[in-house]
């Protein structure tokens, strides 16, 4: 019942579409030009299109447990590869959520099999802002402040991407954006990540280009 409603939804919102444009599928169909990367929680609640106003055509998505960058991902690595290569996004964006429960299992000992090691980077984020975390005393706060520090540490690791440096060096682009949704008010929020600044601060240890 639940798998034939989807299909119900799906021919109405067909219909809609179409009322408004009768093209809409056959200009959908000749290919995808979007601005942005979306890098987001697999969250249910977190979408990545309809939170932003997004129409299909718009967002390059990529979602996993925490909105995590892991250099040896393979998938993440070939997604951000193909938006900065090919399509050429303009903006890439990280958005955490709070309430995110990844955070939340990193937060606390939880032996979770298969996603220990995938949230064993989330306890590196912890362990790099320990001191910072750790003179929060009100444990909400804390666990927001782990999902905003856990969204900068993941724009911080596309900064050292190779094929992103490339693209800085010959044409500025793309831009990072540090985001949270917050689940609880419908908002985003702007970290204001200022990947300039912070690409600078360690570009002379993850800096791939010599002279530059
Ligand atoms: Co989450």
């Amino acid at each position: 019942m639940e798998i034939k409603r989807i299909f119900e939804n799906n021919e109405k919102w067909v219909q809609e579409k179409l009322a408004l444009d009768p093209d809409y599928f056959i200009n959908l169909s000749k290919g995808q030009n979007p601005n942005f990367l979306y890098i987001g929680c697999s969250d249910s609640r977190a979408t990545a299109e309809e939170l932003m106003g997004m129409q299909p055509g718009q967002v390059f998505v990529h979602r996993n447990i925490a909105n995590s960058v892991v250099s040896i991902d393979n998938n993440v690595n070939a997604v951000i590869q193909y938006a900065v290569e090919v399509l050429k996004v303009k903006h890439i964006i990280v958005c955490g959520h709070y309430e995110c429960g990844g955070v939340l299992a990193a937060l606390n000992s939880s032996d979770l099999g298969q996603i220990n090691s995938w949230l064993s980077h989330l306890r590196d984020v912890y362990r790099i802002h320990r001191k910072e975390l750790e003179a929060i005393t009100a444990e909400k706060k804390r666990f927001d402040r782990l999902v905003e520090l856990n969204v900068i540490e993941q724009c911080i690791n596309i900064t050292k991407i190779d094929h992103v440096q490339r693209s800085w060096y010959s044409h500025s682009l793309p831009k990072i954006h540090g985001w949270v949704f917050d689940v609880r008010s419908g908002r985003l929020i702007d970290l204001k990540f200022d990947m300039e600044r912070e690409f600078n601060s360690i570009k002379s240890i993850y800096g791939l280009m010599p002279g530059k």
